[in-house]
């Protein structure tokens, strides 16, 4: 293999936030300068909770214009709906069958979402790492860029192929996480990691005036009291904004300023204000831009199909011999 490849899953599951952007997103994009990159829509992961199937092409294609808008860029990388390549689900029956279920029943995004909603634990909820390893190794990916919450699902298809591996020979490598340099951004609360289903994000695609209100009314560093106080930077949910989103004469003026009572938490906000709007005001004006596109973008994920199906077939190929079914394929 000429080119080490990296392998992420995104769900087609509405509008993207600040925090994917910074946690996975800038990583996916990053990567695509040194990597081979296949990214995935991964519309049978949205299946494992209450979804609408009226909804769900739009939000497909809402995602993939999200992620072109951010930088994805489909004449070097794959951009691709995983259902398109069936590979994705023949491989998770493969691991399935070598998989624990007592190593699934420990996942905590399923003991999460079981807690959420008693009424509707699915097969597909407990065995959704198993389909997401399949996504991975299916591209003998080596490097995963994902927000920090998705390091248990990382860990889990290490331990799976480790065990394909040794039960049928080698064809997997064991792949990697890659998280942001900031991992992760509270949500505007600044207790709670920054999720749609808490009410507390700033989209990609909000408007100036939009992160405006949301930031000047952003919790901060709660120990600071008045103007007069001096402030903790390192305490503080809008400093980890800054940097994520400012260059370093920002981040340190704003640490210097704060710790020395010589600013207060207004004038830091607004000069994050400005700096996130640099960086987001390009991607939503190519979001615009796409959205006028669609036979274009639905084009690109016809593309992405052939170029990851192709892939897929020979993966499975080695993976029919080593367990002794290839002769009829
Ligand atoms: N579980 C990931 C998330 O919620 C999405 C995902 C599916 C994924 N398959 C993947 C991420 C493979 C990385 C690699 O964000």
């Amino acid at each position: 293999m000429s080119q080490k490849r990296v392998f992420s899953g995104i769900q087609p599951s509405g509008r993207l936030h600040v925090g994917n952007y910074v946690g996975a997103m800038r990583n996916m994009i990053a990567l695509q300068k040194d990597y081979f990159c296949i990214y995935g829509i991964v519309d049978y992961h949205a299946m494992t909770v209450h979804f609408d199937p009226k909804e769900m092409e739009q939000s497909i294609l809402d995602c993939a214009i999200d992620y072109m808008a951010a930088g994805i860029d489909p004449d070097r990388s794959v951009l691709m709906v995983q259902s398109t390549v069936s590979e994705h689900t023949e491989l998770a029956w493969i691991l399935n069958t070598i998989t624990p279920i007592s190593w699934l029943l420990r996942v905590p995004t399923f003991k999460e979402k079981r807690e959420q909603n008693p009424d509707y634990v699915n097969m597909g909820l407990l065995d959704y790492p198993v389909l997401m390893a399949a996504d991975i190794v299916l591209y003998k990916a080596e490097v995963v860029p994902v927000g920090d919450d998705q390091l248990p699902h990382l860990e889990l298809t290490r331990e799976i192929v480790r065990r394909f591996n040794s039960l049928f020979g080698h064809v997997f490598p064991e792949p990697k996480a890659q998280l942001g340099e900031v991992a992760r951004i509270l949500g505007l609360d600044g207790v709670n990691k920054m999720s749609k289903s808490l009410d507390n994000c700033i989209y990609l695609d909000d408007s100036r005036e939009e992160i405006w209100k949301k930031l000047s009314t952003a919790v901060t560093d709660v120990r600071r009291k008045r103007r007069t106080d001096p402030g903790n930077p390192e305490e503080c949910n809008i400093f980890t904004m800054h940097k994520a989103f400012s260059k370093k004469e920002d981040i340190d003026y704003c640490a210097r300023e704060c710790r020395a009572a010589g600013i207060g938490c207004l004038d830091c906000k607004k000069i994050l204000l400005e700096n996130m709007c640099k960086e987001l005001e390009p991607i939503q004006k190519r979001q615009a831009q796409l959205r006028e596109d669609r036979d274009a973008v639905q084009e690109i994920l016809v593309r992405g199909r052939k170029r990851a199906k192709e892939i897929a077939v020979q993966t499975m190929g080695e993976v029919y011999t080593k367990l002794g079914i290839n002769a009829y394929h």
